[in-house]
Parts: structure tokens; C-alpha cells; sequence
């Protein structure tokens, strides 16, 4: 909580890319940001998020987008299709070239239609290296040549109260200019990690670990693979070996879509449709791959309270 921050009469409107099941969205709104706009191409996030966003209005595919269709907003926030430039793929990477991280090319065409005054970009933090580093000198010059100002940062959940190491690459372009932009991401009055020793209320904290997963120190949980991946109900090689939870005495089992929720910061059952449905593999294929694929809320919510303090005022009278 920033206790000297200052709160722009309107609240700051967000347009949403890439919106899958809303990890930004959330994080935002909870940091009193106001989602306009989203667009999501899959089916299952479109349900959960017009679940979540009933009043939104939402498009699909962002090749098809005109620029007039897009809500005015303040912020567009966006993290751009990362199969080719990750490194779970274990293979060549594509990079920008690929059909999937390519999109940002059509995000690009629609920031130079409109002309956003501020962007939050997300990535794998392998963009920095795809194609030695050529991928994310033609992303940063791309938004610099456009007029952005443009600080980038690596954030990692596990220091924002979630128990799960996830290291993202958090691009922040400003129309006011670079120092601005930076100023988003690196405070100076930084807590240490996330280690609150009381609650408000005078109780010890419980790890968030244990909260979501449960108590290593009863016998239960050993151990958990470190990062969530987007993946599906059917375990095969590569995929279970990265979420799982072993026991001591030798069981294994894989996370529970509810634990990956919770992984991600994400309220209980967020990914459950209302419209239930009656393949239950394919729900869970379905809310294992959307959560994997998520931008951890807690951080979404950092970057939302760092945007309203240092840019809020700024961008309301831009
Ligand atoms: C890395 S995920 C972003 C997830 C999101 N930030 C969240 O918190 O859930 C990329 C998303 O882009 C979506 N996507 C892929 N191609 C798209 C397209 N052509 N138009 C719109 N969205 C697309 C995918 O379905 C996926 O949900």
C-alpha cells in the first residue's frame, strides 16, 4: 500500500491484449485501474473472461481488429503469444518470426494506429536472448521508433507472495519518455522479497506455500517443480516433469487446477466456467493451460499501483 499515492480523479482505463483469462486485468482492477477493452482469441478465456468482465467488450482475433473498434484507454497492457521464443520448447526458436510470437508484430501496427499514452508488455524472460538478442532489440526499437519511451524489467513472482519462481520480462513504453518509463518499474523504497513477519491483525503470516499447496513441515508436500507451464490433462514426458508435488514417501502427483490457480495469485475457482462442462479432462486441460499461460495477478497488481503513483496524474491530463 503506498500510502502517499496520489489518486487521479478518473480512474485509469486499460485496454487488455492478449487478455486470456485476465491476469492483468485483475491485478489491475485490484490496483484500481478500469478494464475497457479485451481481446482473446480461445474460446474457453473468452468464457471465463466475460464471466469475470460481463460489461466488456471484447474482440478475437487481432489480426482482425481495426483500430476504431479498440476502447479509448490509457493503458494497453498486452503479453504477446511466447511459444517461440521460450525455451520450453527445447528445440530452435522461432523468435519474432514465428506464427504465434509474431502477433506482436499486429499489436505494433494497432499502437502506431492509435497511440496509446502508456504499455505493459509481458514475455517469457527467454525474449531477451531469442535470436541473441536480436528479438527484443527489433521489440524495443519497434515502440522507441513509434516515440515510446521504454524501460524494461525482470520481475519474478516468488517475490510478490506467491510460492512459484517465474521470471518475466515486463516492458514498460511511455509517450512522456524513458525516465518516466523506468521510473514505473524500479522504486527505490523496494521491500525486501516478500516477508511480512505480522498480519494487520497481529497473527503470523502463513507461507503462501502452505496456502496453497499445503504443509510441507505435516509430512505431506516435498516438494513442487518450480515454475507452471501451460499445459494439459494428459501428462507426458517433459510436461509432468515441471508441476508436480512429490511426497516423502515416494507418491507424485500433479498439481490440481485449483493449486494452479492459486499458484498464480488468482482467486479460487476463477477458471471454472458457469456453464459447466461434462468433459471433465478437457476443463482441466483447459484451466492447467490458461493458468500456465497467466500473468501472475500479484504482480499485475505491483505494475497497476506502480503505474496510477508514478504515471496517474500524468496520463489523466496527458
Ligand atoms: C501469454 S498468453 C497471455 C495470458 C494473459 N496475460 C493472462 O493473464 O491470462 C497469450 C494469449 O494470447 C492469445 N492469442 C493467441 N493468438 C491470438 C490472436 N490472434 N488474437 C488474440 N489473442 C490471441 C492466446 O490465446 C493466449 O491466451
Amino acid at each position: 500500500m503506498f500510502l502517499d499515492e496520489p489518486t487521479p480523479a478518473t480512474r485509469l482505463r486499460v485496454a487488455s491484449f492478449f487478455a486470456g483469462i485476465g491476469g492483468f486485468d485483475l491485478g489491475f482492477e485490484r490496483a484500481g485501474l478500469e478494464t475497457v477493452w479485451q481481446c482473446e482469441i480461445k474460446d474457453f478465456c473468452l468464457e471465463i473472461l466475460e464471466q469475470h468482465w460481463p460489461h466488456v467488450e471484447r474482440a478475437r482475433d487481432i489480426r482482425e481488429v481495426e483500430p476504431y473498434e479498440i476502447a479509448d484507454a490509457d493503458v494497453w497492457a498486452g503479453g504477446f503469444p511466447c511459444q517461440d521464443v521460450s525455451l520450453a520448447r527445447m528445440g530452435p526458436r522461432a523468435g519474432l518470426a514465428g506464427n504465434q510470437s509474431g502477433l506482436f508484430y499486429a499489436f505494433a501496427d494497432l499502437i502506431e494506429s492509435c497511440r496509446p499514452k502508456a504499455l505493459v508488455i509481458e514475455n517469457v524472460a527467454a525474449l531477451l536472448s531469442s535470436n541473441q538478442g536480436r528479438d527484443f532489440a527489433v521489440v524495443v526499437r519497434t515502440l522507441a521508433e513509434l516515440g515510446y519511451g521504454i524501460a524494461w524489467r525482470v520481475l519474478d513472482s516468488r517475490y510478490f507472495g506467491i510460492p512459484q519462481s517465474r521470471s518475466r520480462v515486463f516492458i514498460i513504453g511511455y509517450l512522456g519518455g524513458a525516465e518516466r518509463a523506468g521510473a514505473v518499474l524500479f522504486e527505490p523504497e523496494c521491500r525486501d522479497r516478500d516477508s511480512e513477519t505480522r498480519r494487520s491483525n497481529g497473527q503470523k503470516t502463513v507461507s503462501p506455500f502452505k496456502i496453497c499447496v499445503g504443509d510441507a513441515s505435516k509430512g505431506f508436500v516435498k516438494k513442487l517443480a518450480h515454475c507452471l507451464y501451460a499445459e494439459s490433462a494428459r501428462h507426458t514426458g517433459t510436461d509432468w516433469s515441471r508441476n508436480y508435488v512429490s511426497y516423502p514417501q515416494g507418491w507424485v502427483r500433479r498439481l490440481t487446477p485449483l493449486e494452479t490457480e492459486r499458484l498464480q495469485g488468482f482467486p479460487d475457482n476463477w477458471t471454472v466456467p458457469k456453464r459447466r462442462q461434462h468433459n471433465l479432462q478437457a476443463l482441466d486441460s483447459a484451466r492447467y493451460h490458461a493458468c500456465g499461460n497467466a500473468v501472475s495477478v500479484p504482480v499485475a497488481e505491483w505494475l497497476g499501483r506502480r503505474i496510477r503513483r508514478v504515471l496517474g496524474p500524468e496520463l489523466v491530463d496527458f
